[in-house]
């Protein structure tokens, strides 16, 4: 019998299990860890919510199997916050479709659309399964990097770096990932980069994945926009969104996809085989939270733009100046100023060991995440100043010996 399954010796070991590891046995030692790990919310789903979920499971007829496609009501849910949010129309019957999550629903279109060796666009650093989906379906990733010239603005670094992927890639890419603002680096995007990529996708015949998870965590006056405001979009793009983050209910398990038909109807396909759906009741809340009222998305961005403000700050008089991010939940922060050598899971590890605060190391990202870590607006304010006081402690004994750690790999599965 082997147990070198395929499929499992293509995921390779966790990086952020490392730190994790290490953070569970300094808790079971007694130690208060501030975790700004990983990207988990920490604040109640809104009470109207959660009481729509309770009348709704009070009702026998919810409790049998659901939709695989999701609730009509949800469905149409979705379209009317497409048409309201960004002026795009959807059809709820065959341009829309509920997912446990929008991390299974990328998994599983991975899995209805990609052959063996198919090469999809990733960007480097990224969310993992933005890359491990495609692994885990066989494909092939190309890794769209991070950085690039200096002198040019993001979006000629990504063009560039994406007719320099189409050029030399064989096969022709299946498709390209999109997620902005990106997990982990927090970047953002306007119309005119969407506009770039959707001409560019067409006229190449790529699919285009998007990936909008924080298109409601921002924090100026510009909205992120969707890929399907674009005119034509809808021929080549499919476009995920989720309410884990815009109404911190991560454990409810809801997200959607909504575009491209042949795409939504493959995903639908596959998951007729694989699920029933989302328990109804749950359904019917997230349709209640997506339908009323908004004033509680208003308060989770004023509540992780006061994190921010107060980390990002605080972190400056520390002597760790950082990018200030202008969406998601998640500060992008280079390695402090003669910290750089040691590598993003050397620094992890001390500065968890030293101040008693965890991060999450770059190069879990992928490798060209390596030199940054990611710190998840997940602690209140309270919380976030004991971290710094520990983070500035740590930074004025400046970097120990440290040998830099053995190449580590992404993967996992970071929130
Ligand atoms: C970019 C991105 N996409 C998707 C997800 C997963 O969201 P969901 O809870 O809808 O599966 C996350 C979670 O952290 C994320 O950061």
């Amino acid at each position: 019998m082997t147990e070198q399954f395929h499929r499992i010796k293509r995921l390779p070991p966790y990086v952020f299990a490392e730190v994790n590891a290490h953070k569970q046995r300094m808790r079971q030692a007694g130690d208060d860890i501030i975790d700004f790990g990983m990207g988990n919310p920490d604040s109640p789903t809104p009470p109207h919510i959660v009481e729509k979920l309770v009348e709704a499971v009070r009702d026998p007829k919810t409790h049998r199997y659901s939709q695989s496609r999701g609730i009509p009501g949800l469905r149409r849910a979705l379209a009317a916050y497409y048409e309201r949010r960004f002026g795009v129309d959807i059809d709820p019957e065959s341009e829309a479709i509920v997912t446990l999550g929008s991390k299974e629903g990328l998994a599983n279109l991975a899995q209805a659309i990609t052959s063996p060796g198919d090469v999809v666009l990733v960007p480097n650093p990224c969310y993992p399964i933005h890359s491990f989906g495609f692994i885990i379906a066989g494909g092939a990733i190309r890794s769209l990097p991070a950085g690039g010239d200096p002198s040019m603005s993001f979006r000629e670094n990504f063009m560039a770096a994406l007719e320099r992927a189409v050029a030399h890639s064989i096969p022709k890419p299946l498709a390209v990932v999109l997620n902005f603002p990106q997990n982990p680096t927090a970047q953002c995007v306007d119309l005119d980069f969407y506009g770039e990529v959707v001409a560019f996708c067409r006229h190449h015949g790529i699919y285009i994945l998007s990936d909008i998870a924080y298109a409601e965590i921002y924090f100026g006056d510009m909205p992120p926009p969707s890929v399907l405001q674009i005119p034509g979009a809808k021929e080549i793009a499919v476009e995920f969104t989720s309410l884990s983050k815009t109404y911190s209910m991560p454990g409810w398990r809801i997200g959607f996809a909504a575009g491209n038909k042949a795409l939504v109807a493959a995903l639908a396909r596959i998951k007729s085989y694989v699920d029933y759906g989302a328990f109804t009741p749950i359904q019917v809340a997230a349709t209640a939270a997506m339908n009323g009222p908004q004033d509680c998305v208003d308060q989770v961005r004023a509540l992780y733009k006061e994190r921010r403000d107060v980390l990002c700050q605080g972190l400056a008089k520390a002597g760790w100046p950082v990018p200030v991010p202008e969406a998601t939940m998640f500060v992008w922060a280079p390695l402090p100023p003669g910290f750089e050598a040691m590598g993003s899971l050397a620094f992890s590890k001390q500065l968890l060991d030293a101040a008693k605060v965890a991060v999450a190391p770059g190069i879990g990202f992928g490798e060209y995440g390596e030199g940054y870590v990611r710190l998840g607006l997940v602690e209140n304010t309270h919380r976030t100043r004991q971290a710094l006081r520990g983070i500035k402690g740590f930074l004025a004994g400046g970097a120990r010996d440290t040998e830099r750690d053995a190449p580590a790999r992404a993967g996992g599965t970071a929130g």
